[in-house]
Protein backbone atom coordinates (compact mmCIF):
# COMPACT_ATOMS: atom_id res chain seq x y z
CA UNK A 1 0.00 0.00 0.00
CA UNK A 2 0.85 3.54 -1.04
CA UNK A 3 2.11 5.61 2.14
CA UNK A 4 0.76 8.57 0.35
CA UNK A 5 -3.09 9.96 0.00
CA UNK A 6 -4.83 11.60 -2.26
CA UNK A 7 -7.23 14.58 -1.37
CA UNK A 8 -10.57 15.60 -3.19
CA UNK A 9 -12.55 18.74 -2.42
CA UNK A 10 -15.70 18.59 -3.39
CA UNK A 11 -16.94 22.47 -4.37
CA UNK A 12 -20.67 21.58 -4.21
CA UNK A 13 -24.23 23.93 -3.79
CA UNK A 14 -24.54 24.13 -0.60
CA UNK A 15 -20.96 23.02 1.38
CA UNK A 16 -17.41 22.93 0.71
CA UNK A 17 -15.93 19.34 1.91
CA UNK A 18 -12.61 17.73 1.35
CA UNK A 19 -11.84 14.06 2.03
CA UNK A 20 -8.21 12.18 1.85
CA UNK A 21 -8.35 8.73 0.41
CA UNK A 22 -5.73 6.11 1.36
CA UNK A 23 -4.42 3.61 -2.09
CA UNK A 24 -7.65 1.37 -0.81
CA UNK A 25 -9.92 4.19 -1.43
CA UNK A 26 -10.94 4.03 1.76
CA UNK A 27 -11.54 6.83 3.28
CA UNK A 28 -9.21 8.81 6.11
CA UNK A 29 -10.20 12.04 7.24
CA UNK A 30 -13.36 14.32 6.37
CA UNK A 31 -14.14 18.08 6.31
CA UNK A 32 -16.93 20.36 5.65
CA UNK A 33 -18.22 23.70 5.51
CA UNK A 34 -21.62 25.08 4.44
CA UNK A 35 -22.14 28.74 2.95
CA UNK A 36 -25.06 31.17 2.67
CA UNK A 37 -27.12 30.53 -0.11
CA UNK A 38 -27.87 34.36 -0.94
CA UNK A 39 -31.51 34.88 -2.39
CA UNK A 40 -31.76 38.83 -3.65
CA UNK A 41 -35.12 38.14 -5.55
CA UNK A 42 -37.53 35.95 -5.99
CA UNK A 43 -35.80 33.49 -8.56
CA UNK A 44 -32.03 34.61 -8.01
CA UNK A 45 -29.45 32.34 -6.23
CA UNK A 46 -25.94 33.68 -5.51
CA UNK A 47 -22.97 32.44 -3.31
CA UNK A 48 -19.84 34.62 -2.10
CA UNK A 49 -16.94 33.41 -3.88
CA UNK A 50 -14.59 34.96 -2.13
CA UNK A 51 -16.72 32.84 1.36
CA UNK A 52 -16.42 29.31 -0.84
CA UNK A 53 -12.56 29.82 -1.25
CA UNK A 54 -11.93 30.41 2.18
CA UNK A 55 -13.61 27.59 3.38
CA UNK A 56 -12.17 25.61 0.72
CA UNK A 57 -8.71 26.53 2.50
CA UNK A 58 -10.38 25.77 6.07
CA UNK A 59 -11.71 22.06 5.27
CA UNK A 60 -8.40 21.13 3.20
CA UNK A 61 -6.29 22.75 6.70
CA UNK A 62 -9.19 20.40 8.49
CA UNK A 63 -9.02 17.24 6.65
CA UNK A 64 -5.18 17.16 6.89
CA UNK A 65 -5.02 18.01 10.47
CA UNK A 66 -8.07 15.58 11.79
CA UNK A 67 -5.62 13.09 10.07
CA UNK A 68 -2.41 14.25 11.32
CA UNK A 69 -1.48 14.56 7.96
CA UNK A 70 0.59 17.64 6.44
CA UNK A 71 0.67 18.48 2.50
CA UNK A 72 4.01 16.14 2.09
CA UNK A 73 1.55 13.48 2.69
CA UNK A 74 -0.68 14.17 -0.23
CA UNK A 75 0.49 12.37 -3.91
CA UNK A 76 -1.79 14.96 -5.52
CA UNK A 77 -5.27 16.91 -5.25
CA UNK A 78 -8.41 16.33 -7.58
CA UNK A 79 -10.87 19.10 -7.41
CA UNK A 80 -14.76 18.39 -8.38
CA UNK A 81 -17.64 20.87 -7.94
CA UNK A 82 -21.15 21.86 -8.53
CA UNK A 83 -21.35 22.96 -12.23
CA UNK A 84 -22.61 25.99 -14.04
CA UNK A 85 -22.76 28.11 -11.58
CA UNK A 86 -20.88 31.44 -12.74
CA UNK A 87 -18.25 33.39 -12.01
CA UNK A 88 -16.53 36.56 -13.46
CA UNK A 89 -13.24 37.86 -12.15
CA UNK A 90 -10.64 40.79 -12.18
CA UNK A 91 -7.78 39.24 -14.09
CA UNK A 92 -5.26 41.50 -12.40
CA UNK A 93 -6.49 41.51 -8.90
CA UNK A 94 -7.89 37.94 -8.85
CA UNK A 95 -11.03 39.39 -7.18
CA UNK A 96 -14.49 38.48 -8.32
CA UNK A 97 -16.43 41.31 -10.14
CA UNK A 98 -19.91 40.00 -8.76
CA UNK A 99 -21.42 36.92 -7.04
CA UNK A 100 -21.48 33.53 -8.38
CA UNK A 101 -24.95 33.23 -10.43
CA UNK A 102 -25.61 29.69 -9.20
CA UNK A 103 -27.14 27.00 -11.28
CA UNK A 104 -30.26 26.97 -9.64
CA UNK A 105 -31.03 31.19 -10.64
CA UNK A 106 -33.81 31.83 -13.27
CA UNK A 107 -33.14 35.69 -13.75
CA UNK A 108 -32.53 34.96 -17.50
CA UNK A 109 -35.65 33.51 -18.24
CA UNK A 110 -36.86 36.25 -20.53
CA UNK A 111 -33.33 36.39 -22.16
CA UNK A 112 -33.68 32.32 -22.56
CA UNK A 113 -37.35 32.48 -23.94
CA UNK A 114 -35.77 35.40 -26.54
CA UNK A 115 -32.78 33.61 -27.91
CA UNK A 116 -35.04 30.03 -28.19
CA UNK A 117 -37.85 31.76 -30.29
CA UNK A 118 -40.29 28.50 -29.27
CA UNK A 119 -37.45 26.61 -30.45
CA UNK A 120 -35.64 25.27 -27.02
CA UNK A 121 -33.51 22.89 -29.02
CA UNK A 122 -31.23 25.75 -30.89
CA UNK A 123 -27.79 25.05 -30.17
CA UNK A 124 -28.84 21.34 -28.83
CA UNK A 125 -26.72 19.96 -31.84
CA UNK A 126 -23.39 21.82 -30.94
CA UNK A 127 -23.93 21.63 -27.22
CA UNK A 128 -25.57 19.07 -26.45
CA UNK A 129 -28.34 21.14 -24.00
CA UNK A 130 -31.29 22.32 -24.20
CA UNK A 131 -31.95 26.35 -23.93
CA UNK A 132 -32.31 26.65 -20.16
CA UNK A 133 -31.17 28.87 -17.43
CA UNK A 134 -29.64 26.56 -15.69
CA UNK A 135 -26.48 26.67 -17.96
CA UNK A 136 -23.24 29.20 -17.92
CA UNK A 137 -23.58 30.82 -20.61
CA UNK A 138 -26.69 33.16 -20.28
CA UNK A 139 -25.43 33.47 -16.90
CA UNK A 140 -22.33 35.48 -18.42
CA UNK A 141 -24.58 37.28 -21.11
CA UNK A 142 -26.35 38.77 -17.88
CA UNK A 143 -23.63 39.76 -15.88
CA UNK A 144 -22.08 41.45 -18.94
CA UNK A 145 -25.33 43.38 -20.16
CA UNK A 146 -25.84 44.24 -16.73
CA UNK A 147 -22.59 45.09 -14.73
CA UNK A 148 -21.75 48.67 -15.74
CA UNK A 149 -18.66 48.67 -17.74
CA UNK A 150 -18.11 45.29 -17.70
CA UNK A 151 -18.56 44.12 -21.09
CA UNK A 152 -15.98 46.95 -22.15
CA UNK A 153 -13.94 45.59 -19.57
CA UNK A 154 -14.25 42.15 -21.09
CA UNK A 155 -13.45 43.05 -24.67
CA UNK A 156 -10.08 44.40 -23.22
CA UNK A 157 -9.38 41.36 -21.73
CA UNK A 158 -9.31 42.97 -18.05
CA UNK A 159 -12.07 40.24 -16.92
CA UNK A 160 -11.81 35.94 -16.31
CA UNK A 161 -14.74 33.70 -16.28
CA UNK A 162 -14.59 30.10 -14.49
CA UNK A 163 -17.18 27.69 -13.63
CA UNK A 164 -16.24 26.85 -9.43
CA UNK A 165 -13.62 24.53 -10.53
CA UNK A 166 -11.46 26.99 -12.94
CA UNK A 167 -11.92 29.55 -9.55
CA UNK A 168 -10.26 26.91 -7.74
CA UNK A 169 -7.76 25.65 -10.00
CA UNK A 170 -7.07 29.53 -10.69
CA UNK A 171 -6.60 30.33 -6.91
CA UNK A 172 -4.60 26.87 -6.58
CA UNK A 173 -2.33 26.85 -9.21
CA UNK A 174 -2.24 30.10 -11.03
CA UNK A 175 -3.47 28.80 -14.56
CA UNK A 176 -6.51 29.74 -15.85
CA UNK A 177 -7.98 26.72 -17.00
CA UNK A 178 -11.24 24.18 -16.77
CA UNK A 179 -12.04 20.42 -17.41
CA UNK A 180 -13.89 19.24 -20.17
CA UNK A 181 -17.13 18.16 -17.77
CA UNK A 182 -17.30 21.30 -16.78
CA UNK A 183 -16.79 23.42 -20.07
CA UNK A 184 -19.46 20.95 -21.28
CA UNK A 185 -21.99 22.68 -19.51
CA UNK A 186 -21.51 26.32 -20.27
CA UNK A 187 -22.80 26.00 -23.57
CA UNK A 188 -20.40 27.69 -25.50
CA UNK A 189 -18.19 24.68 -25.78
CA UNK A 190 -18.63 22.37 -29.03
CA UNK A 191 -19.32 18.85 -28.17
CA UNK A 192 -16.98 17.83 -31.21
CA UNK A 193 -14.21 19.81 -31.40
CA UNK A 194 -13.79 20.36 -27.53
CA UNK A 195 -13.20 23.78 -28.04
CA UNK A 196 -14.96 27.38 -27.58
CA UNK A 197 -17.17 27.31 -30.64
CA UNK A 198 -17.38 30.92 -32.36
CA UNK A 199 -21.30 31.05 -33.30
CA UNK A 200 -21.94 29.88 -29.31
CA UNK A 201 -19.84 32.53 -28.30
CA UNK A 202 -21.42 35.13 -30.86
CA UNK A 203 -25.02 33.88 -30.33
CA UNK A 204 -24.67 34.46 -26.35
CA UNK A 205 -22.34 38.28 -26.77
CA UNK A 206 -19.07 36.18 -24.95
CA UNK A 207 -15.66 37.54 -25.86
CA UNK A 208 -12.85 34.34 -26.18
CA UNK A 209 -10.65 36.62 -24.31
CA UNK A 210 -12.43 35.89 -20.88
CA UNK A 211 -12.74 32.50 -21.30
CA UNK A 212 -10.26 29.65 -19.67
CA UNK A 213 -8.16 27.16 -21.34
CA UNK A 214 -9.94 23.63 -21.95
CA UNK A 215 -7.93 20.54 -20.48
CA UNK A 216 -8.76 16.89 -19.58
CA UNK A 217 -10.16 15.73 -16.31
CA UNK A 218 -7.45 13.58 -15.39
CA UNK A 219 -4.62 15.78 -15.71
CA UNK A 220 -1.49 17.76 -14.12
CA UNK A 221 -3.27 21.62 -14.14
CA UNK A 222 -0.29 22.47 -12.16
CA UNK A 223 1.23 22.60 -8.59
CA UNK A 224 -0.29 24.17 -5.83
CA UNK A 225 1.29 27.02 -3.97
CA UNK A 226 0.34 28.40 -0.51
CA UNK A 227 -1.07 26.28 1.70
CA UNK A 228 -0.35 23.28 -0.53
CA UNK A 229 2.60 24.30 -2.21
CA UNK A 230 4.32 21.72 -4.06
CA UNK A 231 1.25 19.44 -4.19
CA UNK A 232 0.15 18.47 -7.83
CA UNK A 233 -3.71 19.29 -8.83
CA UNK A 234 -4.01 16.41 -11.09
CA UNK A 235 -8.06 16.25 -11.18
CA UNK A 236 -11.23 17.95 -12.31
CA UNK A 237 -14.04 17.17 -13.25
CA UNK A 238 -18.13 18.64 -12.36
CA UNK A 239 -19.41 16.96 -9.42
CA UNK A 240 -22.19 14.58 -11.36
CA UNK A 241 -19.46 13.25 -13.73
CA UNK A 242 -17.19 12.76 -10.89
CA UNK A 243 -19.86 10.32 -9.21
CA UNK A 244 -20.09 8.30 -12.65
CA UNK A 245 -16.05 7.99 -12.19
CA UNK A 246 -16.24 7.10 -8.79
CA UNK A 247 -19.03 4.44 -9.26
CA UNK A 248 -16.64 3.19 -11.52
CA UNK A 249 -18.98 3.50 -14.54
CA UNK A 250 -16.70 3.23 -17.23
CA UNK A 251 -18.22 1.14 -19.48
CA UNK A 252 -20.83 2.13 -22.17
CA UNK A 253 -24.51 1.15 -20.89
CA UNK A 254 -23.51 1.96 -16.90
CA UNK A 255 -25.00 4.48 -15.20
CA UNK A 256 -25.51 5.92 -11.53
CA UNK A 257 -28.35 8.38 -9.83
CA UNK A 258 -26.77 10.62 -7.18
CA UNK A 259 -29.14 12.52 -4.98
CA UNK A 260 -27.69 15.43 -3.76
CA UNK A 261 -29.66 19.36 -3.86
CA UNK A 262 -30.37 18.21 -6.75
CA UNK A 263 -30.92 14.66 -8.58
CA UNK A 264 -28.73 13.78 -11.75
CA UNK A 265 -28.89 10.40 -13.81
CA UNK A 266 -26.05 9.58 -16.05
CA UNK A 267 -25.77 6.85 -18.71
CA UNK A 268 -22.01 6.15 -19.93
CA UNK A 269 -22.53 6.61 -24.01
CA UNK A 270 -19.23 5.76 -25.32
CA UNK A 271 -16.73 7.67 -27.58
CA UNK A 272 -19.36 9.60 -29.26
CA UNK A 273 -22.15 12.10 -28.34
CA UNK A 274 -25.53 10.90 -28.43
CA UNK A 275 -28.24 13.46 -28.93
CA UNK A 276 -31.33 13.38 -27.08
CA UNK A 277 -34.67 13.98 -28.41
CA UNK A 278 -36.55 13.50 -25.15
CA UNK A 279 -35.14 16.14 -22.95
CA UNK A 280 -32.12 14.46 -21.88
CA UNK A 281 -28.96 16.31 -21.80
CA UNK A 282 -25.28 15.11 -24.12
CA UNK A 283 -22.20 15.78 -21.69
CA UNK A 284 -18.58 15.15 -21.51
CA UNK A 285 -17.82 12.32 -18.72
CA UNK A 286 -14.66 12.14 -18.26
CA UNK A 287 -11.61 12.97 -19.98
CA UNK A 288 -8.25 10.62 -19.51
CA UNK A 289 -5.28 12.47 -20.26
CA UNK A 290 -4.67 12.53 -24.12
CA UNK A 291 -7.36 9.79 -24.65
CA UNK A 292 -10.61 10.37 -26.43
CA UNK A 293 -13.42 11.87 -24.16
CA UNK A 294 -16.15 9.44 -22.82
CA UNK A 295 -19.71 10.58 -23.03
CA UNK A 296 -22.91 10.75 -21.23
CA UNK A 297 -26.46 11.00 -21.80
CA UNK A 298 -28.23 12.91 -18.52
CA UNK A 299 -31.23 13.48 -16.71
CA UNK A 300 -30.80 16.91 -14.46
CA UNK A 301 -33.28 16.94 -11.85
CA UNK A 302 -33.08 20.47 -10.54
CA UNK A 303 -34.78 20.11 -6.51
CA UNK A 304 -34.59 16.65 -5.04
CA UNK A 305 -32.79 17.26 -1.10
CA UNK A 306 -33.44 21.28 -1.62
CA UNK A 307 -36.97 20.27 -1.20
CA UNK A 308 -35.90 18.89 2.18
CA UNK A 309 -34.04 22.06 3.47
CA UNK A 310 -37.16 23.82 1.77
CA UNK A 311 -39.35 22.48 4.30
CA UNK A 312 -36.47 22.59 6.77
CA UNK A 313 -35.37 26.37 6.53
CA UNK A 314 -38.54 28.15 4.94
CA UNK A 315 -41.28 26.08 6.80
CA UNK A 316 -39.36 25.06 10.00
CA UNK A 317 -41.72 21.96 9.34
CA UNK A 318 -38.36 20.05 10.88
CA UNK A 319 -35.38 20.76 12.29
CA UNK A 320 -32.73 18.34 10.66
CA UNK A 321 -32.76 17.21 7.09
CA UNK A 322 -32.64 13.17 8.71
CA UNK A 323 -35.84 14.22 10.65
CA UNK A 324 -37.67 14.38 7.34
CA UNK A 325 -37.74 10.24 7.36
CA UNK A 326 -39.45 9.90 10.77
CA UNK A 327 -41.83 12.61 10.53
CA UNK A 328 -42.46 10.85 6.85
CA UNK A 329 -43.01 7.69 8.60
CA UNK A 330 -45.79 8.83 11.40
CA UNK A 331 -48.23 8.00 8.32
CA UNK A 332 -49.02 5.15 5.74
CA UNK A 333 -48.91 7.04 2.61
CA UNK A 334 -48.82 10.70 1.08
CA UNK A 335 -52.52 11.33 2.20
CA UNK A 336 -53.65 12.17 -1.89
CA UNK A 337 -50.97 14.99 -1.89
CA UNK A 338 -48.09 15.56 -4.15
CA UNK A 339 -45.13 18.23 -4.66
CA UNK A 340 -43.41 19.31 -7.83
CA UNK A 341 -40.94 21.62 -6.48
CA UNK A 342 -40.19 23.42 -10.09
CA UNK A 343 -38.22 26.05 -7.85
CA UNK A 344 -36.33 26.53 -11.57
CA UNK A 345 -38.47 25.84 -13.60
CA UNK A 346 -38.15 22.29 -14.53
CA UNK A 347 -34.89 20.66 -15.77
CA UNK A 348 -35.11 16.92 -17.31
CA UNK A 349 -37.11 15.90 -19.49
CA UNK A 350 -39.78 18.82 -19.33
CA UNK A 351 -37.42 21.82 -20.04
CA UNK A 352 -39.84 24.37 -18.91
CA UNK A 353 -38.02 27.88 -17.80
CA UNK A 354 -42.06 29.08 -17.07
CA UNK A 355 -42.71 25.89 -14.17
CA UNK A 356 -42.98 26.77 -10.77
CA UNK A 357 -43.88 24.75 -7.72
CA UNK A 358 -47.34 22.93 -6.73
CA UNK A 359 -48.24 21.04 -3.73
CA UNK A 360 -51.26 19.76 -5.55
CA UNK A 361 -54.24 17.13 -4.02
CA UNK A 362 -54.81 19.28 -0.75
CA UNK A 363 -57.67 18.54 1.44
CA UNK A 364 -58.50 19.29 5.40
CA UNK A 365 -56.78 15.30 6.00
CA UNK A 366 -53.44 16.13 4.77
CA UNK A 367 -50.93 16.56 7.89
CA UNK A 368 -47.17 17.67 8.01
CA UNK A 369 -46.12 13.69 7.60
CA UNK A 370 -48.30 13.51 4.36
CA UNK A 371 -46.21 16.57 3.13
CA UNK A 372 -42.98 14.83 4.72
CA UNK A 373 -43.60 11.53 2.50
CA UNK A 374 -44.51 13.56 -0.37
CA UNK A 375 -41.26 15.69 -0.33
CA UNK A 376 -39.83 12.30 -0.45
CA UNK A 377 -41.65 10.80 -3.35
CA UNK A 378 -41.05 14.11 -5.21
CA UNK A 379 -37.76 12.57 -5.53
CA UNK A 380 -38.50 9.34 -6.95
CA UNK A 381 -41.29 10.25 -9.39
CA UNK A 382 -38.38 12.74 -10.86
CA UNK A 383 -36.29 10.46 -11.01
CA UNK A 384 -38.46 7.65 -12.88
CA UNK A 385 -39.73 10.89 -15.54
CA UNK A 386 -35.58 10.72 -16.41
CA UNK A 387 -35.17 7.04 -16.07
CA UNK A 388 -38.27 6.27 -18.60
CA UNK A 389 -36.79 9.51 -20.86
CA UNK A 390 -33.59 7.44 -20.57
CA UNK A 391 -35.15 4.02 -21.59
CA UNK A 392 -36.75 5.22 -24.70
CA UNK A 393 -33.74 7.18 -25.87
CA UNK A 394 -31.20 4.44 -25.74
CA UNK A 395 -33.40 1.33 -25.90
CA UNK A 396 -32.21 -0.72 -23.19
CA UNK A 397 -34.24 -1.20 -20.56
CA UNK A 398 -32.57 -0.57 -16.97
CA UNK A 399 -31.60 -3.66 -14.63
CA UNK A 400 -30.79 -2.05 -11.41
CA UNK A 401 -30.03 1.20 -10.62
CA UNK A 402 -26.59 2.72 -8.98
CA UNK A 403 -27.37 5.28 -6.68
CA UNK A 404 -25.12 7.26 -4.08
CA UNK A 405 -25.45 10.69 -2.30
CA UNK A 406 -26.99 12.40 0.87
CA UNK A 407 -30.17 11.18 0.44
CA UNK A 408 -29.69 7.29 -0.12
CA UNK A 409 -29.48 7.45 3.42
CA UNK A 410 -33.36 7.23 3.40
CA UNK A 411 -34.42 4.00 3.32
CA UNK A 412 -38.17 5.02 2.94
CA UNK A 413 -36.42 7.15 -0.34
CA UNK A 414 -34.37 4.09 -1.49
CA UNK A 415 -37.58 1.72 -1.02
CA UNK A 416 -39.82 4.57 -2.50
CA UNK A 417 -37.48 4.63 -5.39
CA UNK A 418 -36.92 0.58 -6.45
CA UNK A 419 -41.19 0.46 -6.37
CA UNK A 420 -41.80 3.43 -9.04
CA UNK A 421 -39.21 1.98 -10.89
CA UNK A 422 -39.56 -1.60 -10.64
CA UNK A 423 -36.20 -2.71 -10.32
CA UNK A 424 -33.74 -2.79 -7.76
CA UNK A 425 -31.42 0.48 -6.21
CA UNK A 426 -28.00 -0.92 -5.22
CA UNK A 427 -25.92 1.49 -3.03
CA UNK A 428 -21.82 0.61 -3.22
CA UNK A 429 -19.91 0.65 -0.04
CA UNK A 430 -18.15 4.24 -0.75
CA UNK A 431 -21.25 6.13 -1.16
CA UNK A 432 -18.97 9.47 -1.31
CA UNK A 433 -18.68 8.71 -5.09
CA UNK A 434 -18.43 12.54 -5.68
CA UNK A 435 -15.25 12.69 -4.31
CA UNK A 436 -14.31 9.70 -4.62
CA UNK A 437 -14.42 10.04 -8.49
CA UNK A 438 -12.33 12.99 -8.12
CA UNK A 439 -9.54 11.57 -6.18
CA UNK A 440 -9.37 8.56 -8.74
CA UNK A 441 -9.48 11.09 -11.78
CA UNK A 442 -6.31 12.61 -9.73
CA UNK A 443 -4.56 9.31 -8.10
CA UNK A 444 -4.50 8.22 -12.18
CA UNK A 445 -2.92 11.18 -13.46
CA UNK A 446 -0.03 11.31 -11.12
CA UNK A 447 0.12 7.48 -11.70
CA UNK A 448 -1.28 6.60 -8.02
CA UNK A 449 -3.48 4.53 -9.30
CA UNK A 450 -2.21 2.62 -12.50
CA UNK A 451 -5.52 1.82 -14.34
CA UNK A 452 -9.17 1.91 -14.52
CA UNK A 453 -9.64 -2.08 -13.88
CA UNK A 454 -7.59 -1.39 -10.43
CA UNK A 455 -10.22 1.29 -9.59
CA UNK A 456 -13.42 -0.93 -10.85
CA UNK A 457 -11.79 -3.82 -8.41
CA UNK A 458 -12.66 -1.64 -5.53
CA UNK A 459 -16.56 -0.91 -6.42
CA UNK A 460 -18.44 -3.24 -3.99
CA UNK A 461 -22.26 -3.05 -3.32
CA UNK A 462 -23.16 -1.77 0.44
CA UNK A 463 -27.13 -2.42 0.51
CA UNK A 464 -29.86 -3.34 -2.25
CA UNK A 465 -33.48 -2.43 -2.24
CA UNK A 466 -36.09 -4.73 -4.36
CA UNK A 467 -39.20 -3.82 -6.08
CA UNK A 468 -42.08 -4.55 -3.95
CA UNK A 469 -44.98 -2.63 -5.33
CA UNK A 470 -47.91 -3.18 -7.18
CA UNK A 471 -48.48 -2.02 -10.91
CA UNK A 472 -51.38 -1.05 -10.24
CA UNK A 473 -50.42 1.03 -7.46
CA UNK A 474 -47.57 2.15 -8.80
CA UNK A 475 -49.65 3.36 -12.41
CA UNK A 476 -52.31 5.25 -10.39
CA UNK A 477 -49.34 7.26 -8.48
CA UNK A 478 -47.34 8.18 -11.62
CA UNK A 479 -51.17 9.02 -13.14
CA UNK A 480 -51.42 11.51 -10.06
CA UNK A 481 -47.68 13.12 -10.53
CA UNK A 482 -48.02 14.02 -13.99
CA UNK A 483 -51.14 15.82 -13.19
CA UNK A 484 -49.63 17.23 -10.55
CA UNK A 485 -46.65 18.36 -12.71
CA UNK A 486 -49.05 19.29 -15.77
CA UNK A 487 -50.23 22.09 -12.86
CA UNK A 488 -46.84 23.57 -12.85
CA UNK A 489 -46.20 24.94 -16.19
CA UNK A 490 -46.94 28.33 -17.86
CA UNK A 491 -46.74 29.97 -14.09
CA UNK A 492 -44.74 32.66 -15.28
CA UNK A 493 -44.97 35.87 -17.26
O1 LIG B 1 -25.53 20.78 -12.26
C1 LIG B 1 -25.63 21.11 -10.91
C2 LIG B 1 -24.92 20.08 -10.06
O2 LIG B 1 -23.62 19.95 -10.46
C3 LIG B 1 -25.08 20.41 -8.59
O3 LIG B 1 -24.79 19.33 -7.81
O4 LIG B 1 -24.55 18.08 -5.74
O5 LIG B 1 -24.05 20.50 -5.72
O6 LIG B 1 -26.39 19.69 -5.95
P1 LIG B 1 -24.96 19.40 -6.20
Amino acid sequence: MNSRYIAAIDQGTTSTRCIIFDSDAEIVSVDQREHRQLYPKPGWVEHDAAEIWHNTEAVVRGALDHAGLSRADLAAVGITNQRETTLLWDATTGEPLHNAIVWQDTRTDRLIAKLGQGDVDRFREKSGLPLATYFSAPKIRWLLDTVPGLRERAERGEVRFGTMDTWLITKLTGRHATDVTNASRTMLMNLSTLDWDAELLEAFGVPRAILPEILPSSYVYGEAGGFLSGVPVAGALGDQQAALFGQTCFATGEAKCTYGTGSFLLLHTGDRPVLSERGLVTTVAYQIGDAAPAYALEGSIAVTGALVQWLRDNLGLISTAAEINDLAATVEDNGGCYIVPAFSGLFAPHWRSDARGVIAGLTGYVTKGHLARATLEATAWQVKEVVDAMAAESGVELTALKVDGGMTASDLLMQFQADVLDVPVVRPTIAETTCLGAAYAAGLAVGYWPDLETLRAKWRADRRWEPAMDARERDRGYRFWRKAVDRTMGWTE
